[in-house]
């Protein structure tokens, strides 16, 4: 039983992840945290929010329920960690998924497949993905679409994975709609200050992980860090303060969003499993089309057509999409000169980038300092 796990020592946080990650025989889930039942479990609390931080109007043209409605919890022993249980509007979702898929892996956004291929390849990741589904026979092993390669995309400041660090540099607009969901939700968490700057999406398939690590990079860690989760459910793991502290198991699932702040801020973390759906099962109901009247014409969810829809849900019914957003600098702050910057040392030891069976090169860490032969069509 995981119970017996969670004791302190010192691995009981990479225990927890060997735990939920194991494949055969399944694990037991029963002890991982379901915010969507509400205040089942023990360590689990309503949260207050500041519903008169986002107006009704301004939540509604992105996609949310008035935030007196939003379901947002605590958990006993992580001051400053909220989950707020899918405050979407129905048939919103959809909106972040296409954008995920089809418009955020487009330049000047940096994805991982710009290691490997030259821009014009990767300037056709959704077209020449819904070309190969569409020639797919069922049943027949085909070659990966380029979604289905998709590991990561960066945002506004490009995370360096080598480097660990973010640079004024390497900088890009940060997309304006997820800018507004993200200021929505900060403020109705007690951040109106919120200005999302830099954002890593995360893209997994079923038999994908994320290693446990801590995002420290960010150099104002006053601010919080968002986090949207759509498609199918994981298992998150939210560990200490060290790496070896134990840890807690939750759900996240189609629509949730966790805001890690304050002395949540830093604490490792992890993502050891994504839950299957049974093959042929529908889309879990939040993902599902929402009422047939379209949103308003100033709403920035606006409505999928069916055609895209219908290459999302291939697309969705066997992955999770995962949305963070962070504030990289504080009021005033700017980023070390380069001289400073080569004197300080790259980072520590953790890593930070999804992995999955199937990719070709396993090691995170060749897998980073890409060459040619680690992703072939
Ligand atoms: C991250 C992260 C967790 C998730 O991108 O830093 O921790 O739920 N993602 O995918
Ligand atoms: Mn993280």
């Amino acid at each position: 039983m995981a119970a017996s796990i969670v004791e302190h020592g010192e691995d009981a946080f990479r225990k927890l992840f060997k735990f939920y990650k194991r494949r055969k025989p399944p694990p037991d889930f029963s002890d991982v945290i379901d915010f969507s039942k509400g205040l089942r479990n023990e360590k689990v609390f309503n949260t207050e929010l500041s519903p008169t931080a986002v107006s009704e109007n301004d939540a509604r043209l992105a996609g949310l329920q008035p935030v007196q409605e939003w379901k947002a919890f605590g958990l006993e022993g992580y001051p400053g960690f909220i989950f707020i249980s899918n405050p979407f509007l129905p048939g919103t979702q959809q909106h972040w998924v296409k954008r995920c898929l089809k418009v955020y892996p487009r330049k000047p956004n940096v994805c991982n497949l710009d290691m490997h291929m030259s821009a014009s390849e990767t300037e056709r990741i959704w077209e020449s993905s819904i070309q190969l589904m569409r020639s797919k026979i069922s049943g027949k092993r085909e070659p990966k679409t380029l979604l289905e390669k998709l590991r990561w995309v960066t945002l506004g400041y490009h995370y360096n994975w080598d480097t660990k660090t973010y640079s004024a540099e390497q900088h890009t607009p940060f997309p304006a709609d997820l800018r507004a969901l993200s200021k929505h939700v900060a403020a109705a968490c007690g951040f109106p200050a919120f200005t999302a700057e830099a954002g890593i999406l995360n893209y997994y398939r079923s038999d994908s992980s994320l290693g446990i690590h801590v995002d420290e990079s960010e150099l104002d860690h006053t601010r919080p860090l968002l986090s949207f989760s759509f498609g199918l459910s994981a298992v998150f793991l939210l560990g200490g303060a060290k790496r070896e502290d134990p840890g807690t198991a939750m759900f996240m699932h189609s629509g949730d969003i966790m805001v890690m702040s304050g002395p949540s801020r830093l604490l490792y973390h992890a993502v050891p499993r994504i839950v299957d759906a049974s093959p042929g099962a529908p889309l879990p109901p939040p993902l599902q089309r929402g009422p047939d009247r379209d949103p308003p014409t100033d709403s920035l969810a606006q409505r999928v057509n069916e055609e895209d829809w219908a290459a999302c849900t291939r697309y969705i019914q066997a992955s999770r999409i995962n949305m963070t957003v962070r504030q990289v600098l504080g009021p005033g702050q700017a980023f070390p000169s380069a001289t400073q910057r080569r004197a300080e040392s790259a980072g520590g030891e953790t890593y930070h980038e999804v992995e999955s069976e199937g990719d070709e090169d396993p090691d995170p860490k060749k897998r980073r300092n890409v060459s040619d032969s680690s992703v072939k069509s």
